[in-house]
């Protein structure tokens, strides 16, 4: 593929077949993401690759304090704190999500972009439980046989971040190259300790963002392509 069809053939995929992907074609794809610029050369992550037995684990106890937390939005305070406290609910301090609503233009266009999806997969605004099982799957990786966690080191301040985001799409494009499909998931970052209990990543590095990598299903969902802004919108105007 040339460069313009790989670039544009990477979207974010939601559903995957079960066909495995090997050690080998792993290693290349992180060989290729390494090829990415980084401040200094610092290099300044770790990556954690799940896969088999250990990423149905990781599933399992993700999926529960996503199920765990959803349910509590109706209970009161103390069984809030609770919950949160017995089963760890918490999310991760360091490298956080907004939670809940956006703002602004933002929000707007988040909206935009689920309401899009959702009417591809079929789903109405107010059908909320078709809404919290889709959201559920990001918690299984959408089915796709192989998870990656990106960690940084904090200490790095704001070029850890951006040096993970061009590892991330260096990761993308080479894995669509492949033939490979991934989707970059925060929500992935929210809980670390389902994935910190399996391996053992070194003090100090805190848990960026998390990707799903497999096969790309058939499904109608891997076809929806949310609209980008324009090059006159991203442009600032010259004084
Ligand atoms: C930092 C980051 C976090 C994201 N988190 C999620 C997520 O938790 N779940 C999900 O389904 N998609 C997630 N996405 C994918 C975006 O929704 C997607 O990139 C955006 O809608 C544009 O679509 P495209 O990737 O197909 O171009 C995330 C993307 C990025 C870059």
């Amino acid at each position: 593929m040339t460069f313009n069809e790989v670039n544009t053939k990477r979207r974010s995929i939601r559903d995957f077949t079960k066909q495995e992907v090997s050690t080998e074609l792993i290693n290349e794809i992180l060989k290729d993401a390494l090829e990415a610029p980084s401040s200094s050369n610092t290099q300044p992550l770790k990556v954690v690759v799940a896969t088999g037995n250990t990423l149905k684990e990781i599933g399992k106890e993700l999926t529960f304090k996503y199920n765990t937390s959803a349910k509590l939005a109706k209970k009161n305070i103390f069984a809030k704190l609770y919950s949160a406290y017995k089963h760890k609910l918490q999310p991760n301090k360091v490298y956080q999500t907004i939670q809940g609503k956006y703002f602004g233009i933002y929000q707007e266009r988040r909206i935009k972009t689920a309401v899009g999806l959702y009417k591809v997969l079929g789903i109405k605004r107010e059908d909320k439980k078709k809404r919290h099982e889709e959201m559920a799957k990001n918690f299984n990786f959408f089915g796709a046989p192989v998870a990656i966690w990106i960690y940084a080191n904090p200490k790095m301040k704001y070029t850890a971040l951006v040096d993970t985001g061009i590892f991330m799409q260096n990761l993308m494009l080479s894995a669509t190259n492949k033939g490979l499909g991934t989707c970059p998931q925060g929500a992935l970052n929210l809980w670390r300790e389902p994935v910190d209990k399996h391996f053992s990543v070194p003090k100090g590095y805190e848990l960026v963002c998390g990707l799903s990598l497999g096969y790309p299903s058939e499904a109608k969902v891997n076809s929806y392509r949310p609209e980008k802004i324009s090059v006159e919108e991203l442009l600032v105007i010259k004084k």
